[in-house]
């Protein structure tokens, strides 16, 4: 037998060279918030960047933007930025061109429904941000009308991909907690009045006649973050309250704000048969000013042990080191409950969350995997905003039906 281990690799032919597969993306949006920074700079074009993705049999996946939006100058001077040959400002176009096999949403909410319409009518695969629509509705008609059209649909679930949540996933799956009792989640900042110093996030969120509001904005995040780590939504309790009713816009200008500022919610959970009922707790406040570690954090508690959660961050109490309390008015306590809680250590490697998320979608998008973050999951999200809502107005809990495609 002759020993071929230190033999010279044969020559690669052209035929071993792994395949490319470009894919072509209309970015929609994209001189926004999310759609400029977090899709178009830190996922797509990093994507870019970085060659492309590379699957297992060995073929590379490469993406090309073309950059879509009102301001033909606006994109004109991104794309000249960021070396990207195509841009239009006329959409209907763009969907009609079959280089473009994707079309992804970045805009305003009120404008998101009857693009994605035209962009599935045209057979193109849709990526979206959240919420979907601005009704559950809607929402779910545009997960039918998909279905039906036989197209691919992701929603962004970025949360999820956040480190503190991936290790609080981990937390979950390894039976730390025992069973799961609650979830108490805090998640704000103080946003800027825009008078004496500039708001730092769009005007249009806090006028409900422009799509805007707390509980539309964030209870889509909750629900897919609820229902992937701790159990489905099914009912919820919330007050919704417009702290401050006069805001200043991004031309210096008074205007009404109409939305809902902050968000008290309460959401009960199906824990599964094992662990049963979980309550859930979320505030979500632009009107709060942070005394914690981080601008999201959720806190945990089973019978077996707690966690903290934050973006970045987790520390767990296991019930073995549960200090004693004894509740006495009487006495300053003195002891340090922040030492009694133990930082996890940083295992993994997480990339931007946006990024690894549509890093995912294109991969199943090549291989015809199924996805589940997809326009159903994104119906969810709406109608747990919607839900909430109702609830708010009516001073009531709102039990959630399924949603299920036709
Ligand atoms: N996943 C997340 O964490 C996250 C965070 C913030 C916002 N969002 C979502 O992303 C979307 C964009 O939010 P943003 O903060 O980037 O807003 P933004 O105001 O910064 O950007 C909105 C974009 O839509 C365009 N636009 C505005 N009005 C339009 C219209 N009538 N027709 C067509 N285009 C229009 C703007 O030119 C801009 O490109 C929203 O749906 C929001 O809910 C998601």
């Amino acid at each position: 037998m002759t020993d071929t281990s230190l033999a010279p690799a044969p020559a690669a032919t052209p035929d071993a060279r792994p395949a490319v597969r470009e894919i072509g993306i209309i970015m929609n949006g994209v001189s926004g918030r999310m759609g400029y920074r977090q899709h178009l700079v830190r996922s797509i074009l990093a994507i870019r960047d970085q060659g492309g993705i590379e699957l297992p049999d060995g073929t590379r996946v490469t993406v090309k933007p073309i950059l879509v939006g009102r301001s033909e100058a606006k994109l004109a001077e991104l794309a000249a930025k960021h070396g990207i040959e195509d841009y239009t400002a006329d959409l209907d176009a763009a969907l009609a061109d079959p280089r473009w096999e994707i079309y992804a949403d970045f805009l305003v909410t009120k404008a998101r429904s009857s693009a994605l319409r035209k962009a599935i009518a045209a057979g193109k695969t849709i990526y979206t941000e959240k919420p979907t629509a601005e009704t559950a509705a809607e929402a779910l008609e545009l997960a039918n009308l998909a279905a039906a059209a036989g197209v691919k649909t992701g929603v962004v679930h970025d949360k999820l991909y956040l480190p503190g949540l991936q290790k609080l996933k981990r937390l979950i799956e390894s039976g730390f907690f025992g069973r799961i009792l609650s979830v108490r989640g805090e998640f704000g900042y103080w946003v800027f009045e825009g008078d004496w110093q500039p708001a730092q996030r769009p005007s249009w969120n806090y006028r409900v006649e422009d799509g805007g509001g707390i509980i539309v904005d964030m209870f889509p995040h909750w629900n897919y973050v609820l229902e992937n780590l701790f159990g489905k939504v099914e009912t919820v309790y919330a007050q919704a309250s417009t702290h401050i009713p006069t805001r200043w816009d991004e031309n210096g200008e008074p205007y009404a704000a109409t939305a809902e500022d902050a968000a008290y919610g309460v959401f009960e959970l199906d824990g599964g048969p094992e662990n049963g009922p979980i309550v859930a707790q979320i505030n979500s406040s632009w009107t709060v000013r942070v005394n914690r570690d981080e601008l999201v954090e959720f806190h945990v508690d089973g019978t077996h042990g707690s966690a903290v959660v934050g973006l970045f961050g987790a520390k767990i109490q296991h019930r073995n080191a549960t200090p004693k309390p004894v509740w006495n008015p009487d006495l300053a306590d003195d002891h340090d409950y922040d030492a009694d809680w133990a930082e996890l250590p940083v295992n993994d490697v997480f990339q931007n969350g946006f990024r690894q998320q549509w890093e995912e979608f294109l991969v199943s998008y090549v291989e015809g995997t199924p996805y589940e973050f997809d326009l159903l999951s994104g119906a969810r999200g709406v109608l747990l905003a919607e839900a909430g809502l109702e609830s708010s107005r009516e001073g009531r809990k709102v039990a959630l039906r399924t949603l299920t495609l036709e």
